[in-house]
């Protein structure tokens, strides 16, 4: 009997010729098709896999599991990595990882295999999440072995082994895509001086062509996840969904980056992610009112370590459940709503309100119905800058 191996698939030129590669070494080929909202017709993936004589296909659709483990934590944490990325492709990983390997044991495969180069970070994502929850299972990474060199080479191999493959001319970029965002590189964007030409974006409109009148969104969450948009309830992935087209429409949520690989190369990337940026803005500013300063300043720097965490495929680690501990109280009053402007490009918080305010207009005002005692101030002051005093008077 050949050994099962599970493939992560997708229907594209890479998976599909490692699903030749597996059969070539004798295995029976289970594609597995992970549906996290990247909008591909995952039926025809499946077809695909049988027709290049794999002998099962399954298509899982892990959205909601995706927006309820993945994405929610990431937002209330704030992880945006090196100040731009907000991870969409990374958030996606573990989860396709631990859904493989349920596969695998469901199917009595010994083995798994992803089509991840071994110059990328999914590679990394995908097998550290495997030994973290099934240790035993052995991994393959087709591309990493094969003598293939590019993608003519792939193309080439394919039609020699007749695989169904449709070549289509998006071939010019490598592109990651699901409910969170979507990541483009390669092709004119190697050169980090070349400004991303309009066909590289996949979801958004140029900010220069957005709609002249501004679009206001209120969004409302409830410990510090997004729960209802425009003051109606709604799931949180229907509230991405229609952020995403929304924020399409008005250019938002592009980013245009170098990042740093965890396998040590710098990187030029591109990214939409139209609905997680008005997400993120609209929650950090809903904690500007509602947590405290020293919450605040603190959390910042769990935020930047969670969003490498979660970017180096660490997500099934103790760390990340020790932040979650911190992350999940600090959010018990990040409760309220958050009015965002959309217009050119941006995404502008302009009102936010909240049952679990700290904002006091009383002591604010510099109106009538002030309470602050201004008075207090004078003694706050001499204490406050005593120590600056003894600086000057130092003999
Ligand atoms: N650089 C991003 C990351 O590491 C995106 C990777 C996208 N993957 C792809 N096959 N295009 O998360």
């Amino acid at each position: 009997m050949n050994s099962k191996v599970v493939l992560a698939y997708s229907g594209g030129l890479d998976t599909t010729v490692c699903l030749q590669w597996l059969k070539d070494r004798g295995f029976d080929v289970i594609a597995f098709c992970a549906d996290v909202g990247q909008g591909e017709d995952l039926q025809a993936a499946r077809r695909r896999a049988l027709a290049c004589g794999a002998v099962k296909a399954i298509v899982h659709d892990l959205r909601q599991e995706f927006v309820r483990d993945f994405v929610a934590p990431s937002l209330k944490a704030g992880a945006v990595y090196e100040g731009k990325y907000l991870l969409a492709t990374a958030l996606s990983r573990p989860l396709i990882a631990k859904h493989l390997a349920e596969v695998a044991k469901a199917e009595g495969a010994t083995h798994v295999a992803h089509g991840c180069t071994g110059k990328g970070n999914d590679q990394v994502r995908f097998e550290v999440t495997l030994a973290a929850l099934a240790p035993s299972i052995k991994v393959l990474a087709p591309v990493r072995e094969w003598e293939l060199k590019s993608r003519e080479e792939e193309i080439a191999y394919a039609k020699r082994r007749k695989l169904p493959i449709t070549v289509t001319t998006q071939g010019l970029y490598s592109l990651d895509q699901n409910l969170w965002g979507v990541a483009i590189e390669c092709g004119p964007l190697e050169d980090p001086w070349t400004e991303p030409p309009e066909a590289a974006y996949r979801w958004t409109t140029s900010p220069m062509n957005s709609p002249k009148t501004a679009v206001y969104v209120t969004i409302g969450f409830a410990r510090g996840v997004p729960v209802a948009l425009n003051g109606t309830k709604r799931p949180l992935m229907a509230i991405i969904q229609q952020l995403n087209r929304l924020g399409s429409r008005f250019g938002v949520g592009r980013s245009d980056l170098v990042e740093d690989r965890l396998v040590g190369i710098k990187s030029r990337e591109v990214y939409e992610a139209p609905a997680a940026t008005i997400l993120h803005a609209a929650h950090r500013e809903l904690e500007s009112l509602t947590l405290h300063r020293e919450v605040l300043e603190f959390k910042e720097l769990v935020a930047a370590r969670y969003a490498r965490l979660i970017y180096d495929g660490l997500w099934y680690t103790p760390l990340r459940s020790a932040l979650d501990g911190f992350i999940g109280q600090t959010q018990a009053v990040v409760t309220g709503e958050v009015r965002v402007k959309l217009w050119g490009g941006h995404a502008t918080p302009v009102g936010r309100k909240s049952p679990r305010a700290l904002y006091r207009r009383t002591l604010a005002t510099y109106g009538g119905e002030d309470t602050f005692d201004q008075k207090m101030a004078e003694g706050f002051i001499a204490i406050w800058g005593l120590p600056y005093k003894a600086t000057r008077a130092r003999p």
